[in-house]
């Protein structure tokens, strides 16, 4: 099924062009995306969260997350609706067939099944291609692990965002305690180990593994802010529609 977008139009002489923001978690991806996105009049897409979306599905239903084939057999059949209606962390909402899932995904329970999820190669194609149909007619800024690499190879930047682990474990900490779920004290100190399992899984599975496109430029956000990263994308951004590589 198509997936349904809300959203702004695209200021019309940019409007071809994908930017695209792969890395780990914690890097800074989601507050970059929504910032640049924000200077270019781009809309943002947040690819993680249709994999999180998936895995509270197969939660709610009760799905083993070994049952590759329901798991595949359930991405198949779902219906996505994203909204984005400014460029705020509430501003990106996403629904599953008919479920205004945008809280929930942030859920540590999520968190702790998504990337058996995201490792089924069936849910990848299926995410992949939907993906791909959002972004088809260009001016979006795209965050996730393999936006670069198999999404949109041909996006005019690619920026591979990474931050020491001390300083993705604090981002970490902090959107949870931003989020919905109060998380305790021992589920804090599982943050570190949780997240180091995650990119472990996420950077070793066979499919599509979180890697560094070659023709990507890597930004380093530990202690930078994130006007700084954001004004080295856009300065990389006039570079590369200098170069005119998007033709
Ligand atoms: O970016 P995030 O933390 O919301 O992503 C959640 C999970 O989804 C992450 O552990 C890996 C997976 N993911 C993926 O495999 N490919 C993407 N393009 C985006 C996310």
């Amino acid at each position: 099924m198509v997936p349904e977008i809300f959203n702004q139009a695209v200021s019309r002489d940019l409007k071809e062009d994908i930017i695209t923001i792969d890395g780990p978690s914690g890097a800074g991806k989601s507050t970059i995306a929504r910032q640049v996105a924000e200077k270019l009049n781009f809309r943002f897409l947040n690819t993680g969260s249709m994999y999180r979306s998936m895995t509270w599905l197969a939660l709610q239903r009760n799905i083993s997350f070994d049952d590759e084939a329901r798991i595949i057999d359930m991405a198949r059949n779902i219906h996505f609706a994203i909204s984005i209606r400014g460029y705020g962390e509430e501003d990106f909402r996403i629904e599953v067939d008919g479920h205004d899932v945008t809280h929930h995904i942030r859920s540590l329970e999520v968190e702790r099944h998504v990337s058996q999820v995201a490792r089924i190669s069936g849910v990848r194609r299926i995410l992949v291609q939907k993906q791909r149909e959002i972004i088809q007619e260009g001016g979006w800024v795209v965050e996730g692990r393999d936006i670069g690499s198999v999404v949109c190879p041909q996006a005019i930047l690619k920026i591979f965002l990474t931050a020491s682990s001390e300083e993705r474990v604090k981002r970490r900490r902090e959107q949870f305690h931003r989020g919905p779920t109060s998380l305790t004290g021992v589920e804090l100190e599982d943050v570190e180990k949780e997240m180091n399992q995650r990119d472990w899984l996420d950077s070793t599975r066979d499919d599509s593994p979180l890697i560094e496109p070659p023709d990507s430029l890597r930004i380093d956000t530990t202690g930078k802010s994130a006007e700084e990263v954001v004004e080295e994308i856009m300065a990389a951004y006039g570079r590369s529609r200098h170069a005119g590589r998007h033709n």
